[in-house]
């Protein structure tokens, strides 16, 4: 079955072919970012108007990509929610109005959702239950997840997402926009140990709070810059580290407490190398296996959602299915053994 996957949800355009919900035939992503920088974040009447000008020239390049024409697709999947609504507006009228003109099935996908089915694309998917992990621009949540479109919320970001705190620390230290990639890059040149921004536990929950250590580090900045010799790079470094550790802790403990061994991640955040490997650390501990998508996957792109769309269709939902009761009705109804 082939499935054409639409994604405006934020900056990006995209559009991507994917057989059967795991072989990738194309894979197209134009971005609006380079106008959005001067403003230190996503503007989103930039955006829905790029979008507006680059959507059907951008699924055009995915069907001729994937040497396929109209008449051999057989779904059209659009991410509806969440997202600018501008942007989503731009997708989901243009997918909804392709399906239509060639009487063809349309399906709506979560964005969030996808991003964790990054994972099963290809060959080899990961078995279930799992954990999932997610850290983007927009969103930070743990989830167990019981099949590709069950899903049920365990903890969430109480203020800010791990993205939207890399973005408004880089903005503080002059890194520019987004601030992900610019922070990774700074704290490769950062020494271990000379400062630490503490990260909220929240002890006895899942959920994360982001909000404070940005504040700490506008303080330390106000406070200290000129008077040590603490470079931006040391800054970077001790920021991520205490962002990364905080969701390797919280994650690996639920996949502990749950008895999960399977851990997937997705979201921008999950191309982080450092986050990367300390999750990869941690998880060997515990013999828990750890699935994260190639980096491109990780950012926003429209094979996630054609991927995650055939299974949807497949089973007739609409969304992927956002299951109500975190743990304890997991618990209650399954008992995993390692
Ligand atoms: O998933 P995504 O592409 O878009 C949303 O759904 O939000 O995530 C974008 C976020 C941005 O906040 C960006 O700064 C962050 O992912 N990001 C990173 C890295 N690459 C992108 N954060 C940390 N390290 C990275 N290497
Ligand atoms: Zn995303």
């Amino acid at each position: 079955m082939n499935v054409v996957g639409i994604e405006t949800s934020c900056d990006e355009t995209a559009a991507a072919v994917v057989q059967d919900g795991k072989k990738i035939l194309s894979s197209v992503v134009a971005t609006s970012l380079k106008e959005h920088r001067d403003f230190g974040g996503i503007i989103p009447e930039i955006a829905s108007r790029r979008q507006m000008e680059f959507i059907q020239t951008v699924v055009k390049r995915s069907l001729q990509k994937a040497h396929l024409k109209l008449k051999d697709v057989d779904l059209i999947a659009t991410t509806v929610s969440p997202g600018l609504i501008g942007s989503l507006l731009v997708g989901a009228a243009f997918g909804r109005g392709l399906a239509f003109a060639t009487k063809k099935p349309f399906i709506e996908v979560d964005h969030i959702m996808a991003h964790l089915y990054a994972n099963f694309l290809g060959e080899n998917p990961p078995p279930f239950p799992a954990v999932g992990l997610i850290v983007s621009g927009g969103h930070s949540a743990l989830y167990l997840v019981e099949s590709p479109t069950v899903y049920r919320l365990v903890g969430q970001t109480r203020d800010d997402a791990a993205g939207e705190c890399f973005d408004k620390v880089a903005r503080l230290l002059g890194l520019g926009y987004p601030g992900g990639p610019a922070i990774e890059k700074a704290a490769q040149k950062g020494e271990k140990g000379r400062i630490s921004f503490p990260c909220a536990k929240l002890k006895g929950s899942y959920d994360f709070s982001f909000s404070g250590i940005k504040t700490s580090v506008l303080y330390y900045l106000k406070e200290h810059w000129n008077k040590r010799k603490v470079t931006i790079a040391d800054i970077a470094y001790a920021f991520q580290e205490s962002i990364v550790e905080t969701l390797v802790q919280k994650t690996i403990d639920l996949c502990r407490q749950m008895r999960i061994a399977t851990l997937l991640m997705g979201g921008g955040v999950s191309a982080n190398s450092f986050l990367r490997k300390r999750i990869r650390e941690e998880a060997q501990k515990c013999n828990i296996s750890v699935f994260q998508p190639p980096l491109w996957l990780c950012t926003d792109n429209a094979a996630m959602i054609g991927g995650l769309g055939y299974h949807l269709f497949l089973q007739k939902h609409h969304r992927a299915y956002l299951k109500k009761g975190g743990r304890d009705a997991y618990a209650k109804r399954v008992r995993y053994h390692w």
